[in-house]
């Protein structure tokens, strides 16, 4: 394989939510303990979540990252051997450090490989998807495992109900191999950190105790308002990129943070709303996991297909903002 004809291709997906779901009734009790109100209503009507996943005391981002990670590596036909670099995408690592990757690789019974964290918080995968496609292009590696794990509700302020119903924990995976077809067609990523403020953990550790406040925080209608903006725009200069208009995206994997922003997404692109995969109804906003979730969903109920043209798009906190376009 030369070099102009070097691509990267998803040929495995794999997914995990933890077995503790909490329906928007749940919280609804959950809210109450806590003097606070909220109900199925307001949530399903402002975000369309009806449930999310929390894991219990003691597991953290590397064990859901193993699960998708052991799925992902078996639909491609893979051993944790071959693989010959690992990033995961995490805000919710599970130690200051070393690395949640590193963390991963052991649990995968792997070593020697390159393996690290990179951190774009909601737009961590599709960032940690264009390092892995990068260095295929480049010939530093030829069979990446990138995973996008979360454990938000560590991070949650329970007595802040517009932020903690939004969010959720799990974990999605993609084996990512050197192929003589795309693949990757392109990608195309940014951020601005004039933005800090407005969706942030502003928390920090310093001589052995938490500094600041370690949970997060958000100006709703700020993100809203950003998100739609700018997802439309890297939707189509990634297009633009790879030589494709709107008319040949078979579907569009956004973060599953809102239905509204992605709604508001698909129709600026003049996509059928069947072309969208949702997923964020099942799990809430789990960040860096939820691209990568979706796309193993979308996978294993065969709405995508092998030849498909897909559209993955992640926003967050920075912020940041990216896209990646492939065929499938
Ligand atoms: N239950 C019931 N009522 C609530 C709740 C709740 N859980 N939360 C807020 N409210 C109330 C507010 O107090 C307010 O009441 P008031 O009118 O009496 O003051 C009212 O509902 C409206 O609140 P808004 O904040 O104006 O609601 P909005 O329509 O903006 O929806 C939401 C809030 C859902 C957070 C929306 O702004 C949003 O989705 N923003 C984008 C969030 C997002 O996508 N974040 C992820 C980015 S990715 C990442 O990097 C993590």
């Amino acid at each position: 394989m030369n070099a102009a004809s070097r691509y990267a291709r998803i040929t495995g997906t794999g997914s995990f939510l933890p077995p503790r779901r909490l329906t928007n009734a749940d919280m609804v009790s959950l809210l109450a303990e806590r003097g606070l109100e909220t109900s199925d209503e307001w949530i399903v009507e402002r975000t369309g979540i009806r449930a999310r996943h929390f894991v219990e005391d003691g597991v953290n981002a590397s064990d859901l990252a193993l699960q998708a990670a052991r799925q992902a590596l078996q639909a491609a036909g893979r051993e944790a051997s071959e693989i010959d670099l690992i990033i995961v995408a995490t805000s919710t690592p599970d130690m200051v450090f070393p690395s949640t990757a590193t963390i991963l690789q052991h649990k995968l019974g792997a070593a020697g490989c390159p393996a690290f964290d990179l951190q774009a918080v909601c737009s961590g995968f599709v960032y940690a998807l264009s390092v892995a496609d990068s260095m295929i292009r480049a010939g530093t590696a030829s069979k990446a495992l990138v995973v996008g794990a979360e454990v938000f509700s560590r991070i949650l302020d329970f007595k802040d109900r517009t932020t903690c119903v939004l969010f959720g924990d799990g974990a999605g995976a993609v084996v990512l191999e050197a192929s003589d077809t795309p693949g990757i067609l392109a990608t195309e990523l940014h951020a601005d950190g004039s933005h800090v403020g407005i969706l942030c953990v502003p928390g920090t550790v310093a001589g052995g105790q938490v500094l600041g406040d370690p949970l997060l925080k958000m100006d709703g209608q700020a993100v809203f308002k950003l998100a739609v903006g700018v997802l439309e725009g890297v939707a189509r200069s990634v297009l633009a990129k790879a030589g494709r208009t709107e008319a040949d995206v078979d579907w569009l994997i956004p973060h599953q943070a809102n239905i509204r922003i992605m709604q508001s997404t698909a129709r600026k692109l003049k996509l059928d709303p069947s072309r969208l995969v949702v997923t964020v109804d099942q799990h809430g906003n789990t960040s860096a996991a939820s691209v990568p979730l979706a796309l193993d969903h979308a996978v294993r109920s065969g709405q995508v297909r092998r030849g498909d043209t897909v559209m993955l798009e992640g926003v967050g906190g920075g912020f940041t903002w990216g896209a990646v376009l492939l065929d499938y």
